[in-house]
């Protein structure tokens, strides 16, 4: 009897501590700014102990690479404002809840929108990591070092300092992912499949900045003639490897974990994923009523659109729960002068905007 009971203590513990573990994240290195390098003493270790969110390997990375720590930290900073832009008209909007867990207990479904946030966060960090190389921010990577494309017109100089995509995504890989790999739950368990789930949708996010960077140049020559010019690597705008993830969303495969430990799709005649595809586990929670045991925030007070047909509209946004409307007035500047343009853009003297209507609980 008390060894039963012993067990019932341990797993009681373990599934503690996995709510612990889940709860709290690198990515509130965005909420809480890391120090800036030049302010670490070299060999400092509190640092990283100090760091809230950090698992036991990212922390040991921490004190091999402090110096890339304030990156990773604006990274995930602009992975979870892309996410909030993307997401901006709909039910769940990628609010974040508070600084050590961030989005709060959402993130412990294995939903399609968990999946989004995954990606779009490691490609932040690819991102950020990429660029301050090319900054010389950082000791240990410098300009990348990317091949000559061929098809590179042959007088065109192939040497600007690029954004260094490839220790970007290698460095986020080693990161992100540690926290993943170090968990280690019995094979076919819903657990494990929530690990491979993550894995896969971060590496999905690493390549969308990977596969978008792309061969910039600049003129030289007298007075502008472009005689000659310089190409390098240089990342695509965060915006469009947003967009990007946003469709890979919205075709996000439904997968389920085999008794052997892999993810297998839930319907089979669909394609199977590829490395650059979303994947989830779980149907998603309920977003229009506030649910404290999903972490569901609810649609009340959130704006909506009472003419649009889309997901921002009233009926979608409340969940048919209805709405007050109320109108506001944006007056718009006529611009009277010489350059026809203007007028023409400007011809109406004066829009009434319809901006917003209220949605309210019954
Ligand atoms: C939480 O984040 C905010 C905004 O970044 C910051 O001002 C505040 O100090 C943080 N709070 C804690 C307890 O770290
Ligand atoms: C919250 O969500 C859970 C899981 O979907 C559900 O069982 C429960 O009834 C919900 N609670 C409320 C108050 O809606
Ligand atoms: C996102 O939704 C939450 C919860 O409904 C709300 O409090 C917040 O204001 C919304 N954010 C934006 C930018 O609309
Ligand atoms: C509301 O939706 C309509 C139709 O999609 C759109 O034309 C309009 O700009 C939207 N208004 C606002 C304030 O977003």
């Amino acid at each position: 009897m008390p060894s039963l009971l012993l067990l019932f203590t341990a797993a009681l513990l373990s599934g503690w501590a996995q709510l612990l573990t889940e709860a709290s994240s690198w990515w509130s290195l965005a909420m809480n700014p890391v120090q800036r390098p030049d302010m670490f003493i070299i060999g400092a270790q509190p640092v990283c102990s100090q760091l809230p969110g950090l698992s036991p390997g990212q922390r040991k990375l921490c004190q091999l690479y402090q110096e890339h720590m304030a990156y990773i930290g604006e990274g995930a900073k602009t992975g979870i404002k892309e996410c909030q832009y993307q997401f901006r008209q709909r039910r769940w909007n990628c609010s974040t809840v508070d600084n050590t867990s961030v989005f709060g207990r959402v993130m412990q479904i294995g939903s399609r929108e968990t999946a989004f946030t995954y990606a779009v966060s490691a490609a932040g960090v690819v991102n950020a990591i990429s660029r301050a190389c090319r900054e010389g921010e950082l000791s240990t990577c410098g300009c990348s070092r990317a091949a000559r494309p061929q098809d590179l017109p042959r007088d065109w100089l192939w040497g600007g300092c690029g954004d260094n995509v490839e220790y970007g995504y290698r460095f986020a890989k080693e990161f992100v992912d540690a926290r993943e790999r170090e968990k280690n739950f019995a094979k076919g368990s819903e657990e494990q499949g929530r690990v491979l789930m993550n894995l896969q949708n971060n590496e999905a996010g690493r390549r969308a900045v990977y596969k978008m960077a792309d061969v910039a140049c600049k003129c030289h020559g007298v007075s502008g003639s472009c005689s000659l010019k310089t190409c390098w690597l240089q990342l695509a705008e965060f915006r469009k490897v947003g967009d990007q993830l946003k469709e890979k969303y919205d075709s996000a495969a439904a997968m389920r974990v085999t008794r052997k430990g892999k993810l297998e799709l839930v319907n089979s005649r669909f394609n199977q994923p590829t490395p650059e595809d979303l994947v989830y586990v779980d149907p998603s929670p309920d977003y229009c009523l506030r649910n404290e045991s999903t972490g569901s925030l609810g649609t009340q007070g959130r704006l909506c659109n009472k003419t649009s047909e889309g997901m921002d509209g009233c009926e979608l946004m409340c969940c048919g729960r209805g709405y007050d409307q109320f109108k506001s007035v944006q007056h718009m500047i006529v611009f009277h002068g010489p350059p026809l343009i203007f007028d023409l853009i400007f011809r109406s003297p004066l829009h009434d905007v319809e901006a917003g209507i209220r949605s309210q609980r019954f």
